[in-house]
Formats: structure tokens, sequence, C-alpha cells
């Protein structure tokens, strides 16, 4: 590897090997997602919190504050959407030369194994690695998979590996039974991808399974950003990727940073009421 591309990767795979990725991609293929309706708003309080944040360039130009220090993993793949029965039918839809414009840290696409544009995707895939070597710019492989997919170890380490075999320098996909064997046959890093929204405590235990497991972290998007107090859940979520916290101990993370913010809110409702008071006194 580069050192160029060594060095992007080490922004955001931390120096313990571990990351967590906030993924607010979702609107390439679903529109406007539960949560990411106004993504900048979202995204604001996570941000400090994110080891690398996963969007879209849309987003990264309309929603995100240029001054940020968080490395950008931005998605380049795209072309399909939700009201397809087959999402595999995607291209590449940034160039290289623009995702270099935006600062990327990285770039990501989806693969499609065993559906009917596996062959395109992994293409993709191959072009995209090679323009990334050319520059120094890693590419994450995000094994997609699809609405009729299975998500098995079988099927999930077959992804992952080809992903790697093909050059991409680190790879996300779903949590499953036998995760290990997932990881353990994959030669890159893998990341794990949160899926559908759960209660908070079963988001942080399937963290807590994926890293015991060998993953190098999450790339987590509707499980944080549809939470109840999204900053107090990528803090419970960091609090077992970085600092091997049980499942339990996040939960009581999650539950004070939750308390606490709900407590420094009304404390500012009662600041606002009493100089609202003051005022009507003069
Ligand atoms: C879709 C993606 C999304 O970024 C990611 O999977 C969404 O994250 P989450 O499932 O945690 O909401 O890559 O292929």
């Amino acid at each position: 590897m580069d050192w160029g591309l060594k060095n992007r990767l080490s922004r955001i795979i931390k120096s313990d090997g571990k990351t967590v990725m906030l993924a607010v991609d979702h609107g390439y293929f679903l529109g406007p997602t539960t949560g990411l309706e106004d993504a900048g708003k979202t995204v604001k309080p996570l941000l400090s919190y994110a080891d690398a944040l996963m969007p879209t360039r849309g987003i990264v130009r309309t929603s995100v504050d240029p001054a940020t220090d968080t490395p950008i993993v931005l998605r380049v793949s795209g072309g399909n959407s939700v009201l397809e029965e087959d999402l595999s039918n995607e291209g590449l839809t940034v160039s290289m030369e623009d995702a270099i414009r935006l600062n990327a840290a990285a770039v990501a696409i989806s693969i499609y194994v065993g559906s009917p544009n596996q062959k395109e995707t992994l293409l993709n895939l191959t072009r995209l690695i090679d323009k990334g070597h050319r520059y120094g710019i890693p590419v994450l492989a995000v094994t997609a998979v699809g609405k009729n997919m299975g998500r098995d170890t079988r099927y999930l380490a077959l992804s992952c590996r080809i992903a790697a075999e093909l050059g991409a320098h680190f790879v996300k996909t779903y949590y499953c039974d036998g995760f290990e064997k997932v990881v353990k046959t994959c030669p890159v890093p893998l990341v794990m991808a949160g899926g559908k929204k759960l209660p908070e405590l079963e988001a942080l235990e399937l963290t807590y399974n994926a890293i015991k497991r060998g993953a190098a972290g999450v790339d987590m998007g509707r499980n944080i950003f549809q939470s109840d107090a999204p900053v107090a859940m990528i803090q419970a979520v960091r609090a077992i990727v970085h600092d091997n916290a049980t499942p339990q101990r996040a939960y009581d993370i999650y539950n004070s940073i939750k308390a606490a913010s709900k407590r420094g809110k009304k404390s500012k409702l009662k600041g606002v009421t009493a100089s609202k008071q003051e005022l009507s006194k003069h």
C-alpha cells in the first residue's frame, strides 16, 4: 500500500485498529429516510463523535460543515431506487476527481454478489480500486444484500472474500451467526453495518458481538440517528468499539447521557422562561 493510501485509511481506522463510522448515505436509493429528512441537522451534533462519516456527495456539499476534521468515506455508487424489485443495478456516480475535490478519505461502493448485476458491480469495484491506487484513495466495498438476498455466513463470507480478492481495502457487511468465519476468511478489515433500527440495548449487543468476533468496527446508520438520543447512542457504541465496554455498561452510558441532556434542555428552557419573566418586569 502506498503511503497516501495508508495515511487516509489510518484517519478512518484508528490506532487501536477500530472505527466508528456513521452512515448517512441512505438517501441515494431510499430518498428522505426517517431521521435524515434534514441531514445537516442530524449530522451536526454527531459529527465530532464519528471516526468517519459516510455520506453521498450531495449531502457533503449541502449539509456537512467543510471545517470538520472527521474524514469522509464518500458513497460513489448508485443509480438504483427502492422502487425497483432488484436493487443490484448500480453504477459509479462520482468521478475520482470529484471525490478528491471533496477531500474524501475513502470511497465506498456496493457490490451485489449472486445478483443479475453481479459482474457489473464487481467490475465497477475493480475500476474504482484501480483509480483509487492511482490517487492513493482507499476503497470500501459494501456487500449489499438486496431485497431478496440471504445474509447467512456462507453468502457473506463469499461476498467479503470476493471484495478483498478484487482489491478492496476494507469491507462492510452484515452481522450473522458464524460471523467470526466471515471475519477470519476476509484478509482486510471488516466493519459491520447496523441494519434496521433495533431497541438500543439490542443494537449495543449486536455491536459487542461483532467486535468480539473480530470486526474492525461499525459503519452504523439507523441504529444511531433513529435512536431516541442519537448523541448518547453514538457514545455508547464508541464505548464498546474503542473501550471494550460490555453491552450493559454501554447501555448505562447511553441512559446517563440521555438523562443529562434532557436535564440540560430543561434547565435551558427554565433559563429562557426566567429571562422572559425578567424582561416582562421592565
Ligand atoms: C446500504 C449502506 C448503508 O450506508 C448502510 O448499510 C446503512 O447503515 P445502517 O444499515 O446501519 O442504517 O451501505 O448499502
